[in-house]
């Protein structure tokens, strides 16, 4: 038998999950630093949550959605995204009811959708997205952004590119709609059968399309900006101004739909310019969500949100070179010569575990050179060297591998020694 990991999904290796931690613990910093709390929902829903948030006409829901029936006939779904789940958790822990608004949340955990494999494109890559429900005040919609574009940075990236547009309220869409119906109804024959169901239904759609993006009306459809009632503009000058407060270069582009229906006013994406990063361009987007709430049971409390995935994330510090400086994690290595040591070696290697000292030792008996060989390849700071000479005087050998020099330590004081000479090193560092 020959069972190899499905199409889109991945391994994550020993050598790789540090890069992972890495990228992890600055994400967890920055929503500490910006007070999003971090919400766990199931890796499953019920279908209807996506179909009625995420849309009924978009291609996650037409397309990409793994979709099964479980054994009591539910029709459930792996999450394709993350703001459905953390909206419907909103509601059904009246979250809408604290003391604190807007509620500010984040969550990091996989999702899926299947999807054409290419690369930066995953059927299950991991997401993590953050989303402030309860204000409509464009100050969150800039501080939203703000986040996402200093997790970039933190994590070194320089060629960035932020785009935005406003896809303004329910009043400003429906007239938008109207003029996209006249636009492309004469014509509809010479579009896809996706395109053609589209049109009634949800004809912003049709701008997103794969398939039929070189028709020639495309680039002369009607475009939102024109549509935007003077509310949304208004909405849309203030998010465009408090960007600039904060210093964060943008662009507009007023072809950006999104691919998920349940967004209004202020869309964005950021997008990374590195040449090494190829066709993906996309490393995160969102947008805002007013009225997802009351769709899915709750009152009315506005919401916006962004969600990048941690793998593009991975490419694009790739694309850019930047090097991952691997900090050993390794304090000491414990060599056991002969039965008698190898017993003291077992016991010491747990004593320094239990005080908080990273030690590891050899589980294979193999000569002392090769076991040198492994701690220099772990990169390990000291090595601590028992035969039966040091057996006798109740002491140990330490090596200090940076330095290349060794004492003989009692062990009665090697762990207090290990402590100071360790923290010395760090100040040092
Ligand atoms: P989305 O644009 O569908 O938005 O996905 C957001 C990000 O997830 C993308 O920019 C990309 O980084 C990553 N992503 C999506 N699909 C894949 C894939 N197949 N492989 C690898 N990465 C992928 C949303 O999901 C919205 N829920 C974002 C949001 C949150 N809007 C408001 N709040």
């Amino acid at each position: 038998m020959d069972i190899k990991v499905p199409r889109g999904t991945q391994d994550i290796l020993p050598s790789e999950t540090g890069k992972w931690q890495v990228v992890e613990e600055l994400i967890r910093e920055q929503c500490r630093m910006y007070q999003y709390k971090e919400i766990r929902t199931p890796v499953f829903e019920h279908t209807e949550l996506f179909t009625r948030s995420v849309g009924d006409t978009t291609d996650i829901v037409q397309k990409e959605m793994y979709t099964f029936q479980d054994r009591g006939n539910r029709s459930l779904t792996l999450r394709p995204e993350g703001t459905a789940s953390a909206v419907r958790a909103f509601v059904e822990h009246k979250m809408f009811g604290y003391a604190d608004q807007p509620v500010k949340l984040y969550y990091m955990g996989p999702m899926f959708r299947y999807e054409r494999q290419q690369a930066g494109r995953y059927r299950q890559f991991v997401q993590f997205g953050i989303e402030a429900i309860g204000s409509a005040d464009p100050a969150i919609d800039a501080e939203v952004i703000s986040l996402a574009m200093s997790v970039y940075q933190k994590a070194g990236l320089k060629k960035l590119k932020l785009v935005i547009n406003s896809l303004g309220d329910t009043d400003s869409r429906v007239s938008h709609k109207t003029a996209l119906v006249s636009h492309f109804e004469p014509h509809i024959a010479e579009f896809c059968s996706d395109c053609q169901n589209r049109l009634q239904k949800n004809p912003l759609r049709i701008l997103d399309c794969k398939v039929d993006r070189n028709h020639p009306l495309m680039e002369t459809a009607p475009s939102l900006a024109d549509f935007l009632n003077e509310e949304s503009a208004a909405y849309f000058d203030k998010v465009k101004e408090y960007l600039s407060i904060l210093n964060i270069p943008f662009e507009i582009d007023t072809n950006l739909v999104r691919g998920l229906d349940y967004y209004n006013h202020t869309a964005f994406e950021i997008m990374s310019a590195a040449e090494g990063f190829g066709a993906i361009t996309t490393l995160a987007g969102g947008g805002r969500y007013n009225g997802l709430v009351e769709e899915l049971g709750g009152p009315n409390a506005p919401g916006i949100g962004f969600a990048m995935s941690i793998e593009r994330l991975l490419l694009a510090i790739e694309a850019e070179n930047n090097e991952w400086s691997e900090q050993s994690t390794l304090d000491v290595y414990v060599i056991g010569l002969g039965e008698a040591a190898k017993k003291k070696a077992v016991e010491l290697t747990y004593q320094l575990r239990q005080q908080k000292i990273t030690a590891e030792m050899d589980y294979l008996d193999r000569k002392m050179k090769t076991q040198m060989k492994s701690a220099d390849r772990l990169g390990a700071k000291y090595v601590i060297v028992i035969g039966d000479d040091e057996l006798e005087k109740e002491s140990v050998m330490l090596k200090d591998l940076a330095t290349g020099t060794q004492n003989l330590v009692p062990l009665s004081s090697l762990i207090d020694q290990i402590k100071t000479s360790s923290t010395q090193l760090e100040a040092e560092e």
